[in-house]
């Protein structure tokens, strides 16, 4: 695993190989898939808007009754640190262990993938697709763990390779009474009108993007936090799709209608990726 970091959440930090095995096979992360994750951007040895990610984690971990041990930053920075200057990704996982035991923690650096820069810079084609549930069901039944970033995220890569067989490359999930949710792995936002506009995710259930509250916080333009439908958002004038590591994506096809790469998203992206680099 070249260009790899692998680090253990013990007191200090330990660095490992990174092919070493972390996790037993009763792990109730592998058996059940009760895990929580963060993926983030490194820049320059550091890991980028490092505090939203672990108030994050924290949410998760106590929405699957993980108790979080302690350490986190200073395993990110571990991990950062020797990784190094060029740009890459951070995945921090906390697996619930064995029945009897206790949360494993770990965190894994790597380099970004060419296709997510190339998402990032060129754009993505995108389908929706029908989530099957009302927009307020997943806030209502906190079971469904809208909101929560687990490692049960089947579905989402299950809706990545639906959206793959109709010829696109993401996919952004509506609910079944037609409102904008959220991409599998991104936050959805659009322009209408010169307007800015995100679906509040704490009232459709939809997880709290640290790319949104960051780049939305750079925006020029005005910003709405409101639910959309998805005749609204086949009718913008830009369409984007904002995660750490791809950053702010222009949609460029969707459902099947070309897009342009509009001067919202243009200068949205610019303020993100300069806002990754700029030390805190
Ligand atoms: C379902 C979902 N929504 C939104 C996001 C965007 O979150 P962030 O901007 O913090 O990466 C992600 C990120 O992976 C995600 O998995």
């Amino acid at each position: 695993m070249t260009g790899t970091v692998l680090a253990l959440l013990e007191d200090p930090p330990r660095l490992v190989d990174p092919t070493t095995p972390v996790l037993r096979a009763d792990d109730l992360g592998v058996a059940r898939g009760e895990s929580v994750f963060e993926t983030l951007r490194l820049a320059g040895g550091r890991p980028a808007f490092l505090d939203l990610h672990l108030a994050r984690l924290a949410r998760s971990a106590e929405r699957m009754a993980i108790p979080l041990p302690s350490g986190w930053e200073r395993l990110a920075l571990t991990a950062a640190e020797a990784y190094g200057d060029a740009d890459g990704m951070l995945r921090l996982t906390c697996s619930k262990g064995s029945a009897a035991g206790a949360p494993v923690g770990f965190a894994l650096a790597g380099p970004i993938p060419v296709e997510t820069v190339r998402g990032r810079e060129e754009g993505v084609t995108v389908v929706t697709l029908d989530l099957g549930v009302p927009a307020d069901l997943r806030a209502s039944s906190p079971w469904l763990l809208g909101g929560v970033k687990s490692t049960s995220y089947a579905v989402n890569m299950a809706s990545l390779r639906a959206a793959e067989e109709l010829g696109a490359q993401d996919a952004i999930w509506v609910s079944h009474d037609g409102q904008v949710l959220e991409a599998p792995t991104s936050t959805v936002a659009w322009v209408t009108g010169g307007v800015l506009v995100t679906p509040p995710a704490e009232e459709i259930g939809t997880l709290p993007g640290t790319t949104a509250h960051v780049a939305l916080g750079l925006a020029t333009v005005p910003v709405e936090v409101r639910r959309g439908t998805v005749e609204e958002l086949r009718a913008a004038s830009e369409v984007l799709l904002l995660s750490s590591v791809r950053g702010v994506a222009p949609v460029v096809r969707l459902d099947g209608r070309d897009l342009p790469v509009g001067p919202v998203t243009s200068a949205l992206r610019a303020a993100f990726e300069a806002a990754v680099r700029s030390p805190v």
